[in-house]
C-alpha cells in the first residue's frame, strides 16, 4: 500500500533530532518499504522534526509549514507529519495553526510512526496524534543501525532531569532514561562490523549514564567508555553532552584511554555564580574550573567547547562581566552563544526581564567576538604540527582532496584519495581557513589496531 511511495524528511534542532530523522527514514525505508527522496514537491510523505529550544527555532516551524501547505492544496493526498520538541510541547494546539497536519509525534514515539500511517491510510481515523513518553520503547522497535560511514552517532540516553530554569528540554523529551549496557554494545559491534571506526554517544546529559554489567553491578559512564573501547575496529569515542555536575573523577581519569578524543564540550552557560544559582545549574565557577584543570593535566590540549546564555533575566553588567573573564581565563576554543529566549512554561519565563534587546545584542556580540578571537588562536596553534586525521571522504568540492577528523575535532582537508578513506593518517598541518584546515599527508599510514591496556570491569 505504502511501498514505492516517496517521504521526505527536514530536521531542525540538534544532533539528537538528527539521530532520530536518520532512524525515522531507516524505519520508513525498512518497516514500510517507502523511498527516501530529496525532491519535496513530489513527496507523498513530507516530514518535520522540529526545535524548541529557542523562540526562533520555534518560528521556524510555522514559516516551514506554511510552504508545505501550498503543496498540500496541489496534491491533497500528500500526508503531513511533524514531529520533535514542538510537537512533544503543543500536541494536539498544532493543529489549530495549522490543520494541514495530518500526523503528530514525539521524540519518544517515532517507532510508532508506521502504524499511525496505517492506521491514516485505511480511514481508521483523521489524524494521528502521539506525543507520549514510552520510557525507553523507542530503542526496542528501531530497526538495527543501517549506517555506513566511517563516523556514527549512538544514542544511550534520552531526556533529562536537571530542569535548569531557563530549558525546554525535560518538558518536550521526558526524564532521563539509559538504555542498557547490552542494547549499546550491541549497537557498536554492528557498526563496527559494517567499517565505523568512530562512535559518539548521544543524549542530553550522557554522563549521567547509569546502568549494570553482565554481575549486575552499577556501571558509569567512564566504564561505558572502557567497555566500547575493548570492540575491535572502534578507534576513537566522543560524545556530546555532557554537563558539569555529572563529571566525576573517573570520566576525568578515563581521560588516560587514547581512544577518547582530544575534545570536550561541557556547558556552562555563564561566567557568574549568581545567574548560575539563578539558573539552577547546581555547580560554581570555581567548581567547572577545577574540572578543566584536572582534565588539562590530562590533556593540556584539548579542544575545550561550551554553551553561554547572555541576557537571563537578572543578568547585570557585572554578572557579564564575569562571564567574559571567565571566559578569557578558561580559554575556550570555541562556543555557541545564545541570547536567552523565554520558553513557555520554564520557571524562567515568569521572572522580570529588564534587560533592553540592545543590551543583550551587545553582550552577545562582545561575547562572541572574544569566543572567535580564541578560535582563531586555538586553530593557528596547529599550524606545523603533525595531526592523526581519520579520513571520511572525498572533499566535497575538490576531488583530488579527501578530509577527515583530528582528534580534537578539526576538519582537515589534504590532497588524497578514496583508499584513505576509514584509516587513520598522520598529516602535517599547512594552513588555518576559517573554522577548517589544510595539510599534507605523511608518509605513514598509522596502524588501526592500538593497543589499549584491558582491564577487566
Ligand atoms: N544538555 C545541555 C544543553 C542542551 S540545550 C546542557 O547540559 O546544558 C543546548 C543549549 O541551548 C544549552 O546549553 C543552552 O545554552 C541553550 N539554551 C537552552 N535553552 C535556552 C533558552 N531558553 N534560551 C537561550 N538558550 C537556551
Ligand atoms: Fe536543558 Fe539543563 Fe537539561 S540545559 S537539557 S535542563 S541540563
Amino acid at each position: 500500500m505504502l511501498e514505492n511511495k516517496k517521504f521526505f524528511i527536514k530536521t531542525h534542532g540538534c544532533q539528537m533530532n538528527e539521530y532520530d530523522s536518520d532512524k525515522l527514514g531507516d524505519i520508513l525505508k525498512h518497516n514500510l518499504r517507502m523511498i527516501e527522496t530529496k525532491d519535496f514537491e513530489n513527496a507523498d510523505l513530507l516530514i518535520l522534526n522540529t526545535c524548541s529550544i529557542r523562540e526562533k527555532a520555534q518560528d521556524k516551524v510555522y514559516h516551514q509549514l506554511g510552504r508545505w501547505k501550498k503543496i498540500k492544496k496541489k496534491n491533497p493526498s500528500l500526508l503531513i507529519a511533524v514531529g520533535g520538541c514542538v510537537a512533544s510541547q503543543e500536541g494536539r494546539q498544532l493543529r489549530s495553526r495549522a490543520p494541514e497536519i495530518d500526523i503528530i509525534f514525539g521524540p519518544q514515539t517515532i517507532h510508532r510512526i508506521p502504524k499511525m500511517i496505517k492506521d491514516l491510510h485505511t480511514n481508521k481515523t483523521k489524524v494521528e496524534i502521539d506525543v507520549t513518553f514510552p520510557e525507553i520503547e523507542k530503542f526496542d522497535y528501531l530497526p538495527s543501525v543501517t549506517n555506513n560511514n566511517i563516523s556514527s552517532y549512538i544514542s544511550i540516553m534520552e531526556g533529562c532531569s536537571k530542569y535548569c530554569t531557563f530549558c525546554v528540554v525535560p518538558y518536550t523529551r521526558g526524564e532521563e532514561v539509559n538504555r542498557t549496557l547490552d542494547s549499546i554494545l550491541y549497537d557498536v559491534r554492528e557498526l563496527s562490523n559494517k567499517g565505523v571506526k568512530e562512535i559518539t554517544f548521544l543524549g542530553q546529559n550522557v554522563n549521567a549514564y547509569k546502568s549494570k554489567n553482565y554481575n549486575g553491578e552499577y556501571i558509569s559512564f567512564s566504564d561505558l567508555i572502557k567497555h566500547v573501547s575493548f570492540i575491535n575496529g572502534i578507534e576513537r569515542i566522543r560524545y556530546t553532552t555532557s554537563h558539569p555536575i555529572d563529571f566525576s573523577e573517573d570520566l576525568i581519569q578515563e581521560y588516560h584511554n587514547p581512544k577518547l578524543a582530544n575534545n570536550l564540550h561541557l556547558p556552562v552557560q555563564s561566567g557568574s555564580d549568581r545567574i548560575l544559582s539563578k539558573m539552577k545549574r547546581k555547580h560554581t565557577v570555581l567548581e567547572y574550573k577545577n574540572i578543566i584543570r584536572n582534565v588539562r593535566k590530562i590533556r593540556p590540549n584539548i579542544n575545550l567547547t561550551s554553551d553561554f546564555i547572555v541576557g537571563y533575566p537578572g543578568e547585570t553588567n557585572s554578572d557579564f562581566i564575569d562571564t567574559m573573564e571567565f571566559i578569557a581565563e578558561i580559554n575556550f576554543s570555541d562556543a555557541y552563544s545564545f541570547i536567552y529566549s523565554p520558553r513557555p512554561g520554564t520557571p524562567a519565563s515568569i521572572e522580570a526581564d529588564s534587560i533592553s534587546s540592545d543590551v543583550k545584542v551587545d553582550r552577545l556580540n562582545q561575547l562572541k567576538e572574544l569566543i572567535n578571537h580564541q578560535s582563531k588562536k586555538y586553530s593557528e596553534k596547529m599550524l606545523g604540527t603533525t595531526e592523526k586525521v581519520l579520513v571520511e571522504g572525498l572533499s566535497i568540492k575538490r576531488k583530488t582532496e579527501v578530509f577527515g577528523r583530528t582528534d580534537n575535532n578539526k576538519v582537515v582537508n589534504f590532497k588524497g584519495t578514496e583508499n584513505l578513506i576509514g584509516h587513520l593518517v598522520d598529516v602535517h598541518i599547512d594552513e588555518v581557513r576559517g573554522n577548517t584546515l589544510h595539510g599534507t599527508l605523511s608518509d605513514m599510514i598509522l596502524n588501526l589496531n592500538k593497543t589499549y591496556e584491558h582491564k577487566i570491569l
